[in-house]
């Protein structure tokens, strides 16, 4: 690949915060343009992006896109992505991507990826199966309806309320139309329980106000009932629960928890609803935690205590890790080792580089982990999570609620994957 321009400009994301645009161009036409999400409830241990002294500008990140970055990519050929990530990662010359910044790495080599793609004249999606050995398949679609936690100012404790829609050989078209009929339901009856107008969180879902940490788990579970093939899933996003100055007693509404309780907690949740998935149920440093709830969920009769969920029951069977791992290939490896989960959020931003993105899905599949693709609570329209989802056939995607277009773009790039796969085994 000769790349011969590379210009980074800036854009708003969802929150309104400026964030990094790259397109790139090779000779021949071809063009390629992609920007970059952020988080909120980040991981500690995520690559750094790189902010402006005032914590929110990326001028300082443009400058070197468009001065250092540019210079290198424009002045040699690359033959593989692998080969270009591995330039920008040696420029950089940190172990955290903090000197570039993982929202410039990122940027270009998500816009490199399409670059590629384009060049073997095959679809994004296509080009990371591939390059992953992978076979492409419909994701099940993990939608935050209810946004809780740091997306909507702490007012319910957990911070994503999960519908999973979709199955084993289901195409996304039908998932999708399952889940705008039940997201419409969903604001009708929010309105009738909770009374009036419904405010909306971060990820494009309802964000009422409940007086129980129960109640939006009673109203999902009576919103799906009868429909065959939908579950429950949560982002407890527990590094945010987290009591001050603790590192395992947890502060859910007024009540303190213990690494114990919470677990209790969980127990009792799980045999009350059908919660299929749950994501960082304990902080990013609480391994013990994370290893007695996973202990219990694979295998159900361990003399580990309490049960909390029988695997194929239509209960808890994922026990998803997101800022324990966030998407470094080191790190799921550690955790697999410990068994601390059996399933994995995949952010690409979190790890900064699409090669070091597919290095972790690969890691996470030899561990017989599932895997689950996920956007930030800070977006923008670009749809490479749709494509390396699809591409990747992984478990699932999460991709937020249905209010927000940049969330809408995710969906419809998945249904026109499909139409693309579709016409191309005609
Ligand atoms: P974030 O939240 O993008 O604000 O980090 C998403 C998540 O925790 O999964
Ligand atoms: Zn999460």
């Amino acid at each position: 690949m000769h790349i011969i321009s590379c210009k980074a400009t800036e854009i708003q994301d969802t929150r309104g915060r400026p964030t990094v645009k790259v397109e790139l161009a090779a000779p021949g036409g071809l063009w390629a343009i992609a920007s970059v999400p952020s988080g909120k409830s980040t991981g500690s241990h995520e690559a750094k992006e790189l902010r402006d002294a005032d914590g929110n500008g990326v001028s300082r990140a443009l400058e070197l896109l468009n001065s250092e970055v540019s210079t290198l990519i424009c002045s040699r050929d690359f033959a593989t992505l692998r080969e270009l990530d591995e330039a920008l990662l040696a420029l950089d010359g940190t172990p955290d991507k903090s000197r570039l910044g993982s929202n410039g790495i990122l940027a270009v080599s998500i816009a490199a990826a399409r670059l590629f793609a384009k060049e073997r004249g095959v679809p994004l999606w296509k080009y990371l199966a591939e390059e992953s050995d992978s076979t492409p398949a419909a994701p099940r679609l993990f939608a935050n309806v209810i946004n809780g936690g740091a997306h909507a100012d702490f007012r319910l404790p957990f911070q994503e309320y999960m519908v999973v829609c979709g199955g084993e050989g289901q195409v996304v078209e039908e998932s999708f139309a399952a889940l705008s009929d039940l997201y419409k339901e969903l604001r009708d009856v929010l309105a009738r329980e909770c009374g009036g107008e419904v405010s909306m969180g971060d990820e494009g879902g309802y964000s009422p106000t409940f007086s129980t940490i129960e109640k939006p788990f009673e109203i999902l579970a009576k919103l799906i009932e009868g429909k065959p093939g939908l579950s429950l899933a949560i982002d407890a996003a527990a590094s945010e629960l987290l009591a001050p100055g603790e590192k395992e007693t947890y502060k859910l509404l007024d009540r303190t928890y213990s690494r114990i309780d919470l677990l209790a907690l969980y127990a009792n949740l799980t045999q009350a609803f059908p919660l299929a998935s749950i994501e960082d149920p304990f902080a990013e440093d609480d391994r013990e935690g994370f290893r007695n709830i996973t202990a219990q969920v694979v295998c159900p009769l361990s003399p580990h205590g309490e049960r909390v969920g029988v695997r194929g029951e239509g209960c808890l069977s994922l026990i998803v890790a997101d800022d324990l791992t966030v998407t470094n290939p080191a790190r799921i490896a550690a955790a697999a080792q410990e068994h601390l989960a059996n399933a994995v959020i995949i952010k690409p931003n979190q790890i900064g580089s699409v090669t070091e993105t597919l290095a972790a899905v690969r890691i996470a599949r030899e561990n017989g982990w599932k895997i689950i693709v996920s956007h930030r609570s800070d977006e923008t329209d670009d749809t490479f999570i749709a494509d390396l989802a699809y591409g990747l056939g992984t478990h699932g995607i999460k991709a937020g609620g249905l209010a927000q277009k940049e969330r809408l773009e995710k969906y419809h790039r998945l249904l026109e994957i499909e139409r693309e796969k579709e016409k191309a085994a005609q």
